[in-house]
């Protein structure tokens, strides 16, 4: 595992940038997992002004959403689908996008189509993501079984209250797809960005606490190639002990 400490937010993004870039011009990466929330927004801007200026480039990468609420239409600006185009996906040239679509009424099938895709495309190369201040990972939320696959959930109302504040129409669902642990632990890599001291508990939890489906971020200390991006405030219960945990 490799961690990071940058000083602030914006910070974080070129750091996460910087390191992205690299995986990118590895060429060793194809399928990557995208999150939506606050954490990627600034490392979403910077890779748009970096493609813009031609100094990256996605051409040869398909580009994966990790989740959308359930039912949602595509083009509400509340949704998942929305968020990725408008802040992403629809500016800069990834070769394909693949999202799940909330507003097919048949989720059964609509989560089996992409978990095939997934394993179609052979599986994901990278996940790009966030921490959830409950723990979760995508939508997998407290209590998602460690194999889980891509399903529909029913978020917590810790998630609920707390994404709210990001939601305009109406009342948020209380339902989402999302990929499971089990493909988003199977990514080759994997990026962890937390920023922010509402994140610190769970960033402390996750290095320290006991790896269980009861905080579903912990089982990525497991995986073989992480690494973990976070700023100071986020840091701010580790950074005394992060000398002994880094292996
Ligand atoms: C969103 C997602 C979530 C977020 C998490 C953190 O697509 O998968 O797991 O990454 O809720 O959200 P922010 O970044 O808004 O704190």
């Amino acid at each position: 595992m490799k961690i990071f400490i940058e000083k602030n937010y914006e910070l974080l993004s070129s750091k996460a940038v910087l390191r992205f870039k690299k995986i990118l011009e590895s060429k060793k990466v194809k399928n990557i997992a995208f999150p939506t929330g606050n954490t990627p927004k600034l490392f979403y801007r910077k890779l748009v002004e970096l493609y813009k200026k031609g100094k990256i480039d996605f051409s040869k990468i398909s580009g994966f959403l990790i989740d959308e609420y359930y039912p949602m239409k595509k083009d509400s600006k509340d949704s998942f689908n929305y968020y990725i185009s408008n802040n992403f996906f629809a500016l800069v040239n990834l070769k394909e996008k693949y999202s799940l679509n909330g507003s097919n009424l048949d989720f059964i099938s609509e989560c089996r189509s992409y978990k095939e895709l997934i394993e179609k495309k052979g599986g994901l190369d990278m996940a790009i993501l966030g921490i959830g201040e409950n723990g979760h990972i995508g939508f997998n939320e407290p209590g998602s079984e460690l194999n889980s696959r891509v399903r529909l959930v029913e978020l917590k109302n810790t998630t609920l209250d707390l994404n709210r504040a990001k939601y305009e129409a109406g009342p948020i669902p209380r339902y989402a797809l999302t990929m499971g642990i089990y493909e988003i632990f199977r990514a080759k890599r994997i990026m962890l960005l937390a920023s922010g001291k509402s994140k610190s508990e769970r960033v402390w939890d996750f290095l320290n606490g006991p790896i269980s489906r009861d905080l579903p971020v912990s089982v990525l200390r497991l995986h073989p190639d992480i690494e973990v991006i976070i700023d100071k405030e986020a840091a701010v219960l580790i950074e005394d002990k992060i000398m002994n945990l880094i292996n």
